[in-house]
């Protein structure tokens, strides 16, 4: 099947390319591949240089076989214990770290606030520290606070991964966006990406700016003046106020949901008058670049931020190619900081 791109075959790629091995030669095939994270931890993407995002995705994409055979299992963290600490509850990014995790060989222990002591009232330093002492090699945690990664980093002697922390940064989720976008376009440079919505309370809007620019795209920001961050005019990108103006000619448009549980006093009028001016619907769409892609990271509110019809279109929805590379891109992370250890033994 070819798409008005001519590239959206892509996404239906053979199990494992000509390049690659299959079968029992292709974990000798990813063992060579593996990438040395030059960080022990990844807090964000910022600091991530251009180089270094590119060597992980090509890293990840070549993982995205992995995960399409049978059997899927790599011993690329054989021995190794990670431990999967959600403060926020989470579907997609607690199942894909935890599939990537066992993908790869490794334990996986998920630990969540509701049976953890936290609900005992021990802080999450202590709760850090207590689980550091069990010796855990890769530690993912997800918290409703800016900086609480970066802060359990610096107590404890593991390597941190942050899936989410406040509205600062969700690295791993830019990384698995432009895994999907350079699969359906080829390469990420060039291309124009609007982010529309909720940009104000949205890691995910923060971590895809940083990486985007440092790829080459061009960014946009689209929403309404209440649900953009102050300091924006800062980030190097172009803000729209009319998301009829600001999709024009757009390759991508990357939704964000309204994260009304972060929303404390009325920032949109209502849910209906928001889907009127900033939901995505086809009429809204059709002012976009003819080989669109539309993205969103999920949990979706259909009806409020896009509407069902769109979400939902294999020609240009690609939702569920950010699921699956999700799984890719957390293996080639986790891999890669495990071989950082490894090499500073
Ligand atoms: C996002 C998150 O938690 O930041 N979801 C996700 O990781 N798939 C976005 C959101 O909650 O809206």
């Amino acid at each position: 099947m070819t798409g008005a791109d001519g590239l959206s075959s892509l996404r239906f790629a053979p199990i494992a390319s000509a390049s690659m091995d299959s079968g029992p030669n292709i974990e000798s095939s990813i063992a060579a591949r593996v990438f040395a994270f030059p960080q022990k931890h990844l807090i964000g993407v910022a600091g991530l240089s251009r180089s270094d995002a590119l060597a992980l995705l090509d890293f990840a994409d070549a993982l995205v076989a992995v995960n399409r055979q049978m059997d899927k299992k790599l011993g690329l963290l054989r021995g190794r214990t990670m431990v999967n600490l959600f403060f926020e509850s989470s579907t997609r990014t607690q199942s894909s770290f935890e599939l990537a995790g066992k993908r790869l060989g490794a334990d996986v222990v998920n630990m969540s606030p509701r049976t953890s002591s936290m609900t005992k009232g021990e802080t999450l330093i202590d709760t850090a520290v207590t689980l550091n002492a069990m010796k855990p090699d890769l530690l993912v945690v997800r918290h409703a606070s800016s900086g609480a990664a970066s802060l359990l980093s610096q107590k404890v002697s593991c390597s941190v991964i942050n899936a989410g922390d406040g509205s600062h940064e969700h690295p791993t989720q830019a990384l698995l966006d432009a895994l999907s976008l350079r699969r359906a376009f080829g390469d990420v440079e060039g291309l124009k990406v609007c982010i529309c919505g909720d940009v104000l309370h949205s890691r995910v809007a923060r971590s895809n700016v940083l990486l985007l620019q440092t790829l080459g795209a061009h960014v946009r920001l689209i929403g309404p003046p209440t649900l953009m961050p102050s300091g924006v005019d800062r980030w190097g990108v172009e803000v729209s106020h009319d998301m009829r103006h600001g999709i024009e000619g757009a390759d991508v448009v990357m939704m964000l949901r309204l994260q009304l549980e972060r929303m404390q006093g009325a920032f949109v009028p209502s849910v209906r008058e928001y889907f009127r001016f900033f939901g995505l619907d086809r009429e809204k769409l059709a002012r976009a670049s003819p080989r669109v892609k539309v993205m969103h990271p999920g949990p979706m509110n259909r009806g409020v931020e896009i509407e069902s019809g769109v979400a939902d279109d294999p020609e240009i929805s690609l939702i569920q190619d950010q699921v699956e590379m999700g799984v890719a891109v957390r293996m080639a992370i986790l891999a890669s900081l495990a071989r950082r250890l490894e090499n500073a033994q």
